[in-house]
């Protein structure tokens, strides 16, 4: 029998309560399914410098690794704002991030029939709703050289100083993710999208030609469009069902992602895979996490939503273990416990009601996984 290897970082903040929620749900796969998980859980973030005095050990980098997935909480809050920015509970992730190699972060934003009313927009703008965007997850002006601050003594300088980060991207970065997006746009409606700023960076000029080369040389049956990123952000909000997969830079696609998830009604619901080139395995090297962060004023209180969590790891059963099936189980258990009104407090609506508690609703998927 198979043995599927996961490595479980619940991290900081509300983290290790929706992780607690994902491991009910591998306990019911275990017990009903017959799939055999080997399950480890580490420390990321916030509380691994509380142990370690850094973000991430490096055993724990070592481990990442070597698993099959990685399925991580939240990184980050207010304790740890004031540290060195070398070792702040971010700098974890973005190392798993690099180390891994993890150049594609696909980013769905699907509106769930039954939340299409907790929409900052009208429920004819996002009902039915499924997007995905393709996010370049090492590159650009998140890593670029140089960065840094430093003093600066020009004449008139206030303050003496400056701030550099470099937006930085070769062919073959863009190439790589571009592949991602298109793979992805044949297992779906067969359009992507394009985002950049050719019209003011050098970097936007290569990353239009690139993916148009791409297209060009081996994608020529799927339909592909250009846009600047400021109009992206624009027609996100104005008519987001004209996209099906969306390809950006990193930067781009983490501000572009934060508006998407919002049309989908509460970022409690948001999962992401971020994945790699193969392993041995054949299947891609992968993280997966939620898209909502530590959520510090909630944590310890029972209020979290832990369904972006299990959905991440249903893109975890889909992506890396090939469990599509059982991803779909997964989802559709979650989508009967939203039409079932089951609702914790980020997703009630004007009207009010009771919310469930985060293990409340861990349970209900749980329940409805039976009948799945
Ligand atoms: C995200 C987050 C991260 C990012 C932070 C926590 C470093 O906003 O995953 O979107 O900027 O990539
Ligand atoms: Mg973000």
């Amino acid at each position: 029998m198979t043995t599927y290897s996961l490595l479980i970082l619940p991290g900081d903040g509300i983290g290790p309560e929706v992780m607690a929620e994902v491991r009910k749900v591998i306990g019911w796969f275990e017990t009903n399914r017959g799939l055999s998980f080997d399950v480890s859980e580490d420390l990321v973030g916030g509380a691994a410098y509380d142990k370690h005095g850094k973000p991430l050990a490096d055993e724990t980098m070592a481990k990442a690794l070597e698993v099959d997935a990685v399925l991580l909480g939240a990184v980050g809050g207010p304790a740890y704002d004031n540290l060195d920015f070398s070792v702040k509970p971010e700098r974890g992730l973005l190392r798993l991030r690099k180390e891994m190699d993890l150049f594609a972060n696909l980013r769905p934003a699907q509106c769930f029939d039954a939340l299409a009313d907790f929409s900052s927009l009208k429920r004819d703008v996002v009902a039915g709703l499924d997007i995905l965007i393709v996010r370049e997850l090492t590159s650009g002006v998140y890593f670029g050289q140089p960065r840094g601050i430093s003093a600066d003594d020009t004449p008139g300088n206030e303050g003496g100083r400056v701030g550099v980060n470099t937006q930085r991207y070769t062919s073959g970065e863009i190439r790589r993710v571009a592949r991602a997006a298109f793979e992805l746009a044949r297992k779906r409606n067969n359009r992507v999208c394009s985002m950049e700023k050719a019209n003011v960076m050098e970097s936007g000029i290569l990353w239009r030609e690139e993916v148009q080369w791409v297209h060009d040389n081996e994608y020529p049956d799927v339909e592909l469009s250009h846009m600047y990123a400021d109009n992206g952000a624009m027609q996100l909000v104005r008519n987001p069902r004209q996209f099906d997969v969306i390809v950006t830079d990193n930067l781009f696609g983490d501000i572009l992602s934060d508006a998407a998830a919002m049309l989908t009604g509460s970022l409690g619901m948001l999962p992401s895979a971020s994945l790699g080139a193969p392993m041995e395995n054949g299947r891609p090297r992968a993280m997966y996490e939620p898209v909502h962060g530590s959520a510090p004023d909630i944590t310890g209180q029972g209020k979290a939503n832990p369904i972006a969590c299990i959905l991440s790891f249903a893109m975890a059963l889909r992506y890396s273990y090939g469990l599509g099936d059982e991803a779909d189980r997964l989802e559709r258990a979650v989508e009967k416990v939203l039409a079932d009104g089951v609702r914790t407090g980020d997703l009630m609506g004007p009207e009010g009601g009771t919310p469930v508690s985060t293990s409340q609703m861990g349970d209900a998927i749980v329940a409805a996984l039976a009948a799945a």
